[in-house]
This record gives structure tokens, sequence and C-alpha cells, in this order.
């Protein structure tokens, strides 16, 4: 057997950018997957497939309410299904495909199968034992499952039998209103599905600023989506064609029901770190079931490091790919590097949300002086020319310094607009200099200037 500098075990965007980025930086690299394909969850049946979902369902969305009054005349397409499947299944195709190209151009072995690490220096590939010199666990995540509720993939489903019912349902029941309920509900609301989203919480979107997080719940709302708020789902009870999912009001302690046609499971994910022997190898883990991890990723083990969602913080891909860059450069004597305090967060609903950096709620608490620059779509008029101009750029910052602290969006493509905030961020940008920066017109990022604008002296179309 071969012996590597690496081997990554896990091949989502956490471990294959690892193995691409330890390739480019001459160490010999392994990445082993388990999957017919590689790319991870996100890839196969996570951001990449649901990306595709919301695309379709979007224009459907755009067809029938914005089309007639561009003057664009005719019936609004209909949902040929099993079309939709295809095309989110070829885009899937290319991804992964994508990535096997990579692996072959930059001379990385893809070692089929499930590993495990029976000592350190050793991962086992079915019956073959590979030495490295270090190994990486980059192996993610799973849906977290949820007492009384008995997933079966078809009318109770997590997010990955929701990206393949057989039809769209008439009525979904939605548990949990973060990112995956909403985007998935987003994409069966548009389609025709009656949404019905059963949270906890009495808002949705934990940990969003909460401003943004009000907006997004009364968009949703009149794009057809009901709400149960402070509540939390007892049991489901299933049948092979429908479900009746029981829940507890909080607040007074009744017990309501409601049927549906298909159970949406989103409740959060947990680590997936199962088969890989870490109990018997002594790896110490959080007691949120996470691998524990040093400032460089590193285990209580030496030689074995871990990333993405198998640790601790956001379970994002972004997250996973800069941390796996970040122990590539580690492992190859360089100093990788993550700044946490600007991991952007988006949700691809129709309007977008996205955020990045400290909320108003997070300032407050920790007695921070901040100023608050609003801008509302409303005053863009590339916005208004495109109907999309519900909603609003937030930008905090300093109070006596003016540096940009977070910023908190919602609007069109404010998943690509965050980035501008993002950038200025990691060079510790002042409002100011967001606002003193020629921004295109007519662009949606005019927007963010003017945000910025309103940090200051004022914005100008407000
Ligand atoms: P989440 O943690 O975002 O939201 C789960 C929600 O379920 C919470 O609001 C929680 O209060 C609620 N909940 C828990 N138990 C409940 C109960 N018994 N009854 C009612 N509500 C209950 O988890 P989600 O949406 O499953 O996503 C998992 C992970 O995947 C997240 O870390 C998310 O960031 C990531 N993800 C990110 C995406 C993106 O960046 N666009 C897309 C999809 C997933």
């Amino acid at each position: 057997m071969a012996t590597y500098d690496v081997i990554i075990i896990g091949s989502g965007p956490g471990g294959y950018v690892s193995a691409i980025r330890c390739a480019q930086l001459g160490l010999k690299t392994a990445c082993v997957e388990g999957r017919e394909t590689l790319g991870g969850t996100c890839l196969n049946v996570g951001c990449i497939p649901s990306k595709a979902l919301l695309h379709a369902s979007h224009m459907l969305h755009e067809a029938e309410t914005n089309f007639a009054a561009m003057g664009l005349k005719g019936k609004s397409p209909s949902v040929d299904w099993k079309q939709m499947q295809a095309y989110k299944d070829g885009v899937i195709e290319q991804n992964t495909k994508g990535v096997e190209f990579l692996f072959k151009k930059n001379k990385i072995d893809w070692l089929k199968g499930w590993g495990s690490i029976p000592e350190p220096g050793k991962v086992k590939v079915g019956d073959d034992v590979h030495e490295a010199k270090n190994i990486v666990i980059a192996t993610g995540s799973v849906s977290a499952s949820l007492a009384g509720v008995e997933v079966d993939e078809k009318v109770v489903v997590t997010s990955t039998g929701a990206l393949t019912l057989p039809k769209v349902p008439k009525k979904m029941v939605v548990i949990g209103a973060g990112v995956i309920g909403l985007e998935m509900g987003s994409v069966y609301a548009r389609l025709g599905a009656e949404v019905h989203v059963i949270e906890f919480l009495d808002h949705v979107t934990p940990g969003m600023d909460a401003e943004i997080s009000k907006t997004f719940q009364r968009t949703l709302k009149k794009q057809g989506f009901t709400f149960t708020l402070g509540a939390a789902v007892q049991k489901v009870e299933a049948t092979k064609t429908k479900a009746k999912v029981t829940y507890k009001i909080l607040k007074t302690e009744a017990e309501e029901t409601v049927d549906a046609d298909v159970v949406l499971v989103a409740t959060g994910r947990k680590p997936f770190t199962d088969g890989l022997g870490l109990d018997a190898l002594g790896v110490e883990m959080t007691d949120r079931g996470q691998v524990k991890v040093g400032d460089h990723w590193n285990t209580n083990i030496a030689g074995i490091y871990a990333i993405g969602d198998a640790i601790e913080g956001p379970m994002l891909a972004h997250k996973a790919e800069d941390e796996g860059i970040a122990v590539a450069e580690t492992l190859a004597g360089q100093k990788g590097h993550v700044n946490y305090g600007v991991i952007p967060g988006v949700i691809y609903t129709s309007p977008e949300v996205a955020s990045v950096g400290q909320t108003e709620e997070q300032l407050k608490a920790a007695g921070r002086a901040y100023k608050v620059g609003k801008f509302s779509f409303m005053g863009n008029g590339r916005a208004k020319a495109n109907f999309a101009a519900e909603g609003f750029v937030k930008i905090l910052a300093d109070a006596e310094t003016d540096r940009v602290l977070g910023a908190h969006m919602i609007g069109p493509m404010v998943g690509d607009l965050i980035h501008e905030i993002c950038v200025g961020m990691e060079f510790g940008a002042a409002a100011e200099d967001i606002a003193r920066t020629c921004h295109a017109h007519p662009t949606y990022s005019e927007a963010v200037r003017e945000a910025a604008l309103a940090c200051g002296d004022g914005a100008i179309h407000a």
C-alpha cells in the first residue's frame, strides 16, 4: 500500500477542497469517500440540488407573478416534476464529476469505500490499510433525529428525501424554521404546496438579526406560508401516504394536531463520525458529539486533524472549505488561518437573506456602542425595475471608529452582495470606506453603499 502525506476522510466541500490544496502544496494526498460520487452532502443531497430546485421554482414564481406586468403575455409554465428532477440530477452530476476531474488533475487518489482509523497513521478502507503521515477527518454531518418522529424518507422526510419526493405534495408540514425548513418550504410553496412551519422558538431563523428575522417571516407569510411559533412537535404518526403531526403550544400547553401529505423534519444536523473508530483511539469529543480540535484543527491525537461539520462552529460548506485550506497549509508547514468573525450566512430563498459579523442583539449584549445604517431596496432603481424592491440592507458600525462590525440583508441577490462587506471587514474597513467606493449604477450593490452612507451623513435615495 502507498504511504501518503495526507489522507482525508470525506469528500464534501471541506474534504475535497482540503485534498486539492494539499496536492497543490506538494503533499501526496488521498481522499476516502464511500458514496458513489464525490462532493459529500453538499453536492449530492444538499446545497447544490436544493439550489437547482430553488432556481426552477423561483422562475415559475416570476412567470406567475411578474411576467404579465412586464408585457410578457401567455400562460405561465406548468410544472413537469419529472423534468425538474432530471434537471436537478444533471446539475448534481456536473458538479460531482467536476470534483472527480479536479482529483485526477491534481493526482489525488480516491480511496473508494468507508474509512476508519485503526491506529494513528493508518486508514482502513475495505480490506486495505493505507499509511498516512497525517489524517484529516472531514466526515460532515447528518440530520439530527427528533424524539417521537420516525423518518421514512417518503412521507416523513429529512432534507435528503425532500429533494426527491415522488410528486409535489398538497400539504407540507415543516418542523423547524431554520435554513433547511425555509429553503425547502419555499421550493414547495412556489410549486403549489400549502406549507405550514412549526417552530419551537418565537421567531424564525435562530441566531439571525431580529429585524431581518421578522421581515423574513412576514415576507414568507405573504408568499403563503403558515407559521406556528413557540410550539414543540411531540410526535408524528404516519401511514404510507399521510401523516398527523402533534405539537404543544408552549405558552398554553395546549396540544394541537395538523395533517400533512409530507412532513419535513428540519430540526438541525449533528456531526457524523460513526464507524471511524474515534472512541477506541481516544479522540476527545465535545459534549455535543463534535470532534474537539485545537487552534490548528488538531485533535488530541498527534497526526489526526478534523474540520467542517464534524467540529464546532456553523455547519456551513464554506466554513468547512476555509478550514480545509487552512489545515492543508498547516500540514505543508505554512500558517493556516480562518477568520471565524467573518463567515457569511446565506438563505437562498427569494428574497435572499444574508448576514455576516455581529447582530444588533449581540452588540447590545456586549454593551458595544454602535450605529446603524439602513437602506431599503425601494430606493434602488434596479430592484424596482426587476420587481425585487422588497427588503433592505443594514450595516452596523462602531459608533466611534466607524469600523464595520456586521451587516444583515434581505433582498435580491444579497447572498452575493454580502461579500462586499466580508472583504471590507477582512480589511478592517470603516463604513465610510464602503460609502466612498464608487458603485456602478444601476446595480443592487448600490443599496450596500447607501446603507454605508446612512452610517454617516445619510443615504442619498432615502
Ligand atoms: P437549524 O438549526 O438552522 O434550524 C432548526 C430549527 O428547528 C430551529 O429553529 C429549532 O428551534 C427548531 N426545532 C428544533 N426542535 C423542534 C421541535 N421539536 N419542534 C419545533 N421546532 C423545533 O437546522 P436546519 O435548518 O435543519 O439546518 C441544519 C444545518 O444545515 C444548519 O447548521 C444550517 O446552517 C445548515 N444549512 C445551511 C444552508 C445554507 O447555508 N443556505 C442550507 C441548508 C442547511
